[in-house]
């Protein structure tokens, strides 16, 4: 439990991406900007929907509605932000397919607790990382001053966020299952995002 300073200067260290998005998904992206928009709103949505699922499923283990209740609330604040923004630009909030991302994340979740609490806070956090690489591509090569402010503004509580689910990981489970584990997931990662037919979304 204990995290002294040479803890945070690991922490520091902890390489949570396989790989860095390639340029494809970054010209996708700023030539589709409204469905990137649309599907950020989702994303901010699901995020918010991750913590309360796990606020409910671990309802009695101390000290995580602690953290996942505040940070469930700011996903909101962020999917009201985008919301507004797609408001204002006379798009409404509407289904969009998502990339199977996501579901193939899911389906590498061990299935027997412990290690699906691991496994669904590595899985999260992975997914935090990703969305916080992308907005920072989008912050800077977005065309339009608004999405770039916008994004420049959200990456840096998405930092904080993979950050939670690091520590959320890392005050229940040993060291070396945490990074192996965490090794496994990326790769499962980074080979999805490898393998996805390229769609303008956050995570494809
Ligand atoms: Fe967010
Ligand atoms: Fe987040």
């Amino acid at each position: 439990m204990g995290h002294s300073k040479s803890n945070v200067v690991e922490l520091s260290k902890i390489r949570w991406l396989m790989n860095n998005t390639c340029q494809e998904w970054i010209d996708l992206a700023i030539s589709n900007p409204m469905e990137i928009l649309l599907d950020h709103a989702h994303c901010e949505r699901k995020a918010a929907g991750v913590a309360l699922q796990l606020m409910f499923r671990y309802v009695s283990e101390p000290g995580l509605s602690e953290v996942l209740s505040p940070l469930a609330r700011e996903e909101l604040e962020h999917f009201e932000r985008v919301l507004s923004i797609l408001n204002a630009r006379g798009k409404k909030l509407q289904k969009l397919a998502s990339p199977p991302y996501g579901a193939i994340l899911s389906k590498n979740i061990c299935k027997d607790e412990p290690l699906r609490m691991l496994d669904s806070f590595l899985v999260a956090g992975l997914i935090e990382a990703r969305s916080h690489e992308r907005m920072k591509l989008l912050s800077i090569h977005s065309p339009d001053i608004e999405l770039r402010n916008l994004y420049a503004d959200l990456l840096k509580s998405e930092a904080r966020h993979f950050g939670i689910y690091w520590k959320l990981a890392d005050e229940r489970f040993d060291r070396n299952i945490l990074i192996t584990r965490l090794e496994e997931l990326a790769k499962v990662e980074s080979d999805a995002l490898l393998e996805l037919h390229h769609q303008p979304r956050m995570h494809s």
